[in-house]
């Protein structure tokens, strides 16, 4: 058999010279499925980085427009350098609704947002993302279960449908955003909540905001919004953990959720940075609790926050309150100015850094080969609802 004579490089040579540039479906046409297996994912892991950074440059190469890699503003160096596009939540979200000339989307972040890709992509259109393991700890404080139960809890005390706007932040899993579809309700990132909020208000009198607590109330509070009408809903207890009283009354009900990473930014380390640097810029992302907020001078997305400190004035001091890896990169690339890390502590998101350069590479050369590994794809009727409420968002944005 062909399968077992060939080693890998013989057979992504031979498959290179079967498949023209321009379409894969014709390659995937031309070969013998039965000689295509995926490649393990072992045989990469412990491989020198320099092979696998040329290994993959090669398998790019050969993919050419077969292919495109989008990367998170989180993402390792080692795999962002890679990346053809990148950026925050929303900016990859756009790309990924426009890019539909590529067949296969590499997306170089987590779970969540390769689902988003999905969503927004054509029909023709493959999402891979090459560690599935790579989740987000926040995403998974809200469940379908836990969101239906608080949709009924709340239409038993107000008539749910005709007075609460469900608004999802994108770091959910696809279900919810389709449960948002579904409600009149509509999805948000770092960049836009704002005008969601706003938008969410303008139809009906209250909001349910999830998974985020702390987005959520940081918008708010930046918009005025008073304290007294917004509660926090507690998904292990009954009714939110609130009074019905006050489940009437409120008009932002914040589900009680945060991300792992930025919940350890303290004021204190604020506090620090202004004593030891009279004068530096604290910038923050919005996930941050609002202790640091309120004492921060900027906060966005993560876009944001590498347009601002990229374009500040030479000789300008910051401090960043956000993902270490994409820290270390301004830091790196901002030469002219002196940017630290906000806290003392190593705050990495765990999940994003599972892309590395090997599973990346495994990724790429399964795809040179014909084969699609890791394909995420959401269920059609999830997809259409969760859909609508994503496109009410683009709307907005
Ligand atoms: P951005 O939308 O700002 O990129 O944030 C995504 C995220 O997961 C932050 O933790
Ligand atoms: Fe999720 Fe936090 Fe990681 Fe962002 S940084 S992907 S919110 S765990």
């Amino acid at each position: 058999m062909l399968s077992l004579l060939l080693t890998f490089f013989e057979i992504r040579d031979t498959m290179s010279e079967l498949l023209t540039p321009t379409s894969l479906d014709k390659k995937e046409d031309r070969v013998d499925a039965s000689i295509i297996t995926e490649l393990p994912i072992a045989d990469y892991q412990d491989r020198p980085a320099e092979e696998l950074f040329e290994r993959i440059v090669a398998a790019k190469k050969n993919l050419g427009n077969q292919v495109i890699v989008l990367g998170h503003n989180y993402q390792r160096d080692e795999v962002i350098v890679h990346a053809d596009l990148r950026g925050d939540s929303l900016l990859l979200s756009k790309l990924a609704a426009e890019r539909s000339e590529f067949p296969h989307v590499v997306f170089c972040g987590v779970h969540f947002m390769a689902e988003t890709a999905d969503i927004l992509s054509r029909s023709n259109q493959t999402v891979i993302l090459p560690d599935l393991n790579a989740g987000c700890s926040m995403a998974d404080m809200a469940a379908i279960e836990q969101v239906d139960e608080c949709w009924d809890s709340l239409s038993r005390i107000v008539s749910a449908e005709d007075v609460v706007t469900p608004v999802v932040y994108v770091n959910s899993a696809a279900d919810l955003k389709a449960f948002c579809g579904e409600h009149g309700g509509i999805t948000c990132t770092s960049s836009n909540a704002k005008a969601v909020m706003n938008w969410a208000w303008s139809r009906r009198e209250k909001i349910l905001f999830f998974p985020d607590e702390h987005l959520g109330r940081n918008v708010a509070n930046k918009m005025g919004f008073p304290k007294d009408d917004m509660i926090v809903w507690d998904p292990f207890k009954a009714n939110g953990g609130n009074t019905e009283a006050a489940i009437r009354k409120a008009r932002l009900i914040l589900w009680k959720g945060h991300c792992s990473v930025h919940q350890m930014f303290q004021p204190a380390h604020v506090d620090y940075f202004r004593k030891q640097y009279p004068g530096i810029q604290v910038i923050v992302h919005p996930e941050c609790h609002e202790n640091v907020v309120n004492k921060a001078d900027l906060v966005g997305s993560t876009e944001f926050i590498i347009q601002t400190v990229s374009k500040a004035p030479a000789g300008t001091s910051w401090v960043v309150g956000t993902e270490l890896n994409l820290v270390n990169r301004l830091k790196a690339e901002q030469t002219d100015k002196k940017v630290f890390f906000l806290s003392p502590m190593v705050c990495r998101c765990a999940t994003m850094f599972r892309i590395d350069a090997p599973h990346l590479c495994w990724a790429m050369e399964n795809l040179v080969q014909g084969q699609v590994v890791n394909h995420i794809s959401v269920p059609d009727d999830e997809k259409v609802l969760a859909k609508i409420a994503l496109e009410r968002m683009m709307a907005l944005s």
